[in-house]
Parts: structure tokens; sequence; C-alpha cells
């Protein structure tokens, strides 16, 4: 077990993403074993698509460790074992851009493969979805939302603005009938609260009958700058784009400016993204200008295409 994951009480489990913590043995060796891989074709899919991720190596860790534990209580099951209730119901705590999103619909499609939802599709909302304008709306935008999420994921972004009117808001409400869903359909669907992490442990403050509802708990740090340019060449190469020496350069430096001082509205893979689509249009402008079509050309981000004052 990891010293960063602890496990409290039976199905408890706290997880932090630390990037720099020493790399995993190999997902083969570590787990399952080459010639046995055919069995696990879920595990097999999902690695792919975690492996298209940047840094994260303890989510990829946990994310094997729900699968053997489904994996196994299936094998108990067939042997007339006790089965410990799986309760998947989440919450992921991070910044901005820093992949919730992301890995909230690779875990959908994780689930698909494994039986453990029946479509697998990922539902996201927030305050505005769920919570209504008079007695009754609120419980009804709620359960409208949740038969929508049923056999996927509902992923309720900024969970803590439920909270934010106090006791006549409406927030409440809306939080009251998720849980009583949950209680319901316990296997239906998989809901995830997310947000900012300060205003996520504040809101379970207020709230302490939710904690134990969510028994997965990931944090998802802010990338470092190595991670955030790993994350840009990924994206351009999957654009089929590539940097100069001196493009590459120059956002490097304007990573470590803006990492070293960040303001609370960075938004970390986001903000590569859209870098990146900006420098996709300046470059578009330059070969017009230069009347180049070229292959090398249209492949090329300038430094100069990179608007990152
Ligand atoms: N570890 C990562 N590797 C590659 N791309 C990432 C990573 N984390 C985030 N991104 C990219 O950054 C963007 C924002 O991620 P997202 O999942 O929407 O973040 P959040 O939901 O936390 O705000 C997406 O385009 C996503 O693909
Ligand atoms: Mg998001």
């Amino acid at each position: 077990m990891h010293d960063s994951m602890t496990v409290k009480n039976k199905t408890q489990i706290n997880i932090v993403l630390n990037q720099q913590k020493e790399k995993l043995k190999t997902e083969s060796a570590l787990f399952v074993k080459e010639e046995k891989l055919d069995k696990h074709l879920p595990l097999k899919k999902v690695e792919k698509e975690l492996s298209a991720l940047v840094g994260m190596e303890e989510l990829k860790q946990i994310v094997k460790e729900i699968y053997a534990w489904l994996y196994v209580n299936k094998c108990r099951e067939e042997q007339n074992l006790k089965v410990e209730k799986q309760v998947l119901h989440m919450m992921f705590k991070g910044n901005p851009g820093t992949g919730k999103t992301t890995v909230a619909r690779l875990l959908g499609h994780l689930f698909y493969e494994m039986n453990v939802l029946s479509k697998g599709h990922l539902i996201e909302a927030e305050r505005a979805d769920l919570v209504g304008e008079y007695i009754g709306h609120t419980a009804q935008k709620t359960r409208d939302l949740i038969k929508r999420a049923i056999g996927g994921i509902l992923f309720i972004d900024e969970a803590y603005s439920l909270a934010r009117g106090g006791e006549k808001d409406f927030g409440k409400e809306a939080i009251d009938t998720l849980v009583k869903a949950m209680e319901d359909q316990q296997h239906d669907f998989i809901l995830i609260l997310a947000g900012y992490s300060n205003e996520m442990d504040k809101f379970l403050r207020l709230n302490p009958g939710l904690p134990s509802r969510f028994p997965i708990k990931i944090t998802f740090p802010d990338y470092k700058v190595d991670e955030l340019m790993e994350i840009a060449r990924k994206m351009i190469t999957e654009r089929q784009y590539m940097f100069t020496k001196e493009s590459e350069w120059k956002l490097r430096q304007h990573l470590q400016k803006i990492c070293a001082n960040p303001e609370k509205s960075f938004s970390n893979g986001r903000y590569i993204r859209n870098v990146i689509e900006k420098a996709v249009r300046k470059q578009s402008v330059r070969l017009l200008r230069e009347d180049r079509n070229d292959r090398k050309a249209l492949m090329t981000i300038e430094a100069d295409d990179l608007q990152v004052e």
C-alpha cells in the first residue's frame, strides 16, 4: 500500500496523486501476468486510455485497485462467498484543468467495460442544473438529472455551491434528493462530486452525513512545468503539429513564470489547450500571409505563433 494512500475503515480509500513519487512498476508486472492479460480486456482497454494522461501515477494505480477489487468480488460471488457492498461514489478535489472531468469520463468507460454501469456515459452538471426556483422544483430537476445519469456517471462540478445559500436555499433540497437516490439506486449510477479542495472540505464539514457516502476520494494536484510541457507536446502531436526549439523554449519560459506565481484562475491542462488552439489560429494567419503550404510549414508552430506574453 502506498504511504500516501490510506485505507480508513473497510472501504474508505483516500489518495493523493503525487507525480513526484517514484515511478510505479510496469503495469503487467505489477498486476496481471502477461499471458493472462486476455482475461482482463477491460483493464487492458482502460490502461491504454490511461496511458494518454500525463503523470497521475497514483490515479492509474487506484483504477487498477478498483478493477482488482471488482474482479475478485465477482469471483467470490461465483463461489458463494460474502461480498462487501461496492460503493463507488467519489469525491474529486483539485483546481480547474487538473483532469477531473477527463478522469470521470474515463472511469465511465472502465465501469461500462466491467459491467458495473450499463451505459458508462458522463452527465456533467452544476448548481443551475439541479436547483430550481420554487419549492418542489429542485427535487424535480435533480430527479430528472439523475434519471439521465442512470447507467452512467453523474458528475457535479463545484458541488459546494449547493450549500451556498444556507438553510433556506434550495441547494439543500438538491443534496437531500441526491442522497436519497444514492440509497435507492446504489448500483445504477455513480455520483462524483468535484471542486476546489478547500471549498470541498468546508462543504463536507457542513454536511457531516456526506463524507462516508463517498468512499473514494481523489486529489488532483496542480501540474508542474515539465508535466504541462508534456501535456502540450501530446496535444500538438495529436493534432499533427510540432514545436520548433524556439517555440518550445518560449512556452517553457512562460510556464515557469506562471507556475512560480499562479493566479487562482490558472487552469492547468485547460490553459495549455487554449494556448495551443490560439497558436494554431495564429499559425494559419501567418501561413496565409507568407503564402506557404508545404507540409513542414503546415505542421510547425513557430515562436511567433505563441501568444503567451
Ligand atoms: N494529465 C493530463 N494529461 C493530458 N491532458 C490533460 C491532463 N490533465 C488535463 N488534461 C487536459 O486538460 C484539459 C482540461 O482537463 P479537465 O479534465 O477538463 O479538467 P477539470 O475537469 O479538472 O477542470 C483537457 O483538455 C484535458 O485533456
Ligand atoms: Mg471539469
